[in-house]
């Protein structure tokens, strides 16, 4: 793959997309001054393409000024989607705009903005209109972590020595016109929280990601899953159902998903399932990319 931008929001393609097209072009206009204020900057300073001992110095860095906020499950598991990213799109020839739904405190980026210089990335997290103690943080909205004040002021203050990291912006997917907060994008990445928020949920990322990605354009899941109705794993699953049953116990609305239903989401939004790949501790990659543009408003009734 030479690049994952394949058209931009000028293009005939791009303005058919969506119906929403001025609030989208508002929000790519205010990320693009931002990025090029960042750019420029920065330029001294911007990571050579190829250098993943730089991004390892950014990391530290990041790390050591901070004090450690991420969750140890999600410092477990960033090395290993990054590989793996890596794998999918090779980094030094991939640019473009990508955004992180449910970015928690930042683990992840830390590691995807420098091991991708080429693209933007915009962290967004759910920001709860009535905020809970930290202790009842996960049973509340599933969140893992520890948080500076804001959510959005701990995912800046963890990727602000970024020059590729716009600030965070506020995303809740049940939230019926959220794309319209992130501009057009040629990569949406999700990892974790498909299984600790509604079913709603799951439907409205295939739905916005349909809107907001510009053809050719990925969706990146990452997370625990189901595979034909069944929990998998070299354990035969059982550690995957444990943690379904203690998810449910906290919440019915929550849960694993299964790949298959994601599927059917993805196909009535205009995308096509490309890649599964297995990853450590039963965990799966999903990889889709957008083929055609889907109907709106309505991704509820492929399952009808
Ligand atoms: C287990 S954490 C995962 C955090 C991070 N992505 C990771 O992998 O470490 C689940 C995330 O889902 C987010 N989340 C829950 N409900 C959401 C919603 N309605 N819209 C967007 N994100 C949501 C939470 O805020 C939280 O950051």
């Amino acid at each position: 793959m030479k690049t994952l931008r394949t058209s931009s929001l000028s293009s005939p393609v791009a303005a058919r997309q969506s119906p929403r097209t001025s609030k989208l072009a508002a929000a790519d206009a205010s990320r693009r001054d931002a990025q090029h204020a960042r750019r420029r900057a920065s330029a001294a300073m911007r990571l050579s393409p190829a250098s993943l001992a730089a991004a390892a110095s950014q990391v530290d860095k990041a790390q050591t000024e901070l004090p450690q906020l991420h969750h140890a499950s999600a410092l477990r598991n960033r090395v290993p989607i990054l590989k793996a990213l890596l794998k999918l799109l090779p980094n030094e020839e991939v640019v473009g705009d990508a955004c992180e739904i449910g970015a928690g405190t930042g683990a992840l980026l830390e590691v995807l903005a420098p091991g991708f210089p080429g693209i933007n990335w915009l962290p967004t997290e759910f920001v709860p209109q009535e905020p809970v103690e930290v202790e009842n943080q996960w049973a509340a909205h599933g969140k893992i972590g520890r948080r500076l004040g804001s959510e959005l002021e701990t995912l800046d203050a963890h990727l602000q020595p970024f020059a590729n990291v716009l600030p965070s912006v506020a995303v809740d997917l049940l939230d019926e016109n959220w794309f319209e907060n992130v501009g057009s994008l040629d990569l949406l990445v999700c990892c974790n929280v498909l299984h600790v928020s509604p079913w709603a949920c799951s439907e409205a990322l295939f739905e916005g990601a349909g809107e907001v990605l510009r053809p050719g354009g990925q969706l990146l899941i990452y997370g625990p899953f189901k595979v034909n109705g069944e929990f998998i794993g070299d354990d035969d699953g059982a550690g995957n159902r444990k943690f379904d049953a203690k998810l449910r116990e906290n919440s019915v609305e929550w849960g694993l998903r299964d790949v298959d239903d994601l599927n059917r989401l993805a196909s009535y939004a205009g995308l096509e399932a490309k890649k599964r790949i297995d990853m450590p501790a039963n965990n799966l990659l999903l990889q889709f990319v957008k083929v055609r543009t889907g109907p709106l408003g309505r991704i509820a009734e492929c399952f009808m």
